[in-house]
């Protein structure tokens, strides 16, 4: 549908972060009833796992919780933001690295933490990675992205009259 809300999640790997924040999301969309009303992906500054699967461990806390995390992961390109409306960087080296992307200042303008939808999170709050930490860790980002998600869509319901 051309009036879409097109989102793009964006962490470093695409195998972590941004596919739990894009499965958070879309169970919170579906949840209200919007699934139409939506775009929704999510992909990696860096192209060193494109092709996989989410990690095994995000996969497993998101079962935990009751929310599928799944895809395929890829690049994020500059032609993304054509594509997109909103690209929601989960750290501060994501958000710095997108913003070099971007191909002007329109485009750049499209790139938001996802925390600082998060009313009660600190400013350039981070989704930390957990890459290398243990099964606790992808239990937290799950938390964290579904607060700050909460509150992201509640904004664009508001932007947008959804
Ligand atoms: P993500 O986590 O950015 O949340 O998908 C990572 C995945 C892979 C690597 C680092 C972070 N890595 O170094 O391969």
């Amino acid at each position: 549908m051309s009036s879409a809300v097109r989102v793009c999640f964006v962490c470093l790997g695409n195998i972590c972060r941004s596919p739990t924040a894009e499965g958070v999301f879309r169970h919170l969309v579906a949840d209200a009833g919007l699934t139409d009303s939506f775009e929704i992906d999510s992909a990696g500054t860096a192209s060193y796992h494109t092709g996989d699967a989410p990690d095994v461990r995000a996969r497993a806390a998101g079962e935990r919780a009751g929310i599928t995390v799944n895809g395929k992961a890829r690049q994020f390109l500059a032609s993304d933001f054509t594509r997109f409306d909103y690209v929601i960087a989960m750290d501060f080296s994501n958000q710095a690295n997108l913003r070099r992307l971007a191909p002007d200042h329109e485009a750049a303008t499209k790139v938001r933490l996802l925390r600082s939808f998060d009313p009660a999170a600190a400013v350039n709050a981070p989704i930390p990675d957990p890459y290398y930490g243990d099964e606790a860790g992808f239990d937290d980002v799950l938390e964290l992205c579904r607060v700050a998600c909460h509150h992201l869509l509640a904004g664009i319901r508001a932007k947008h009259g959804l």
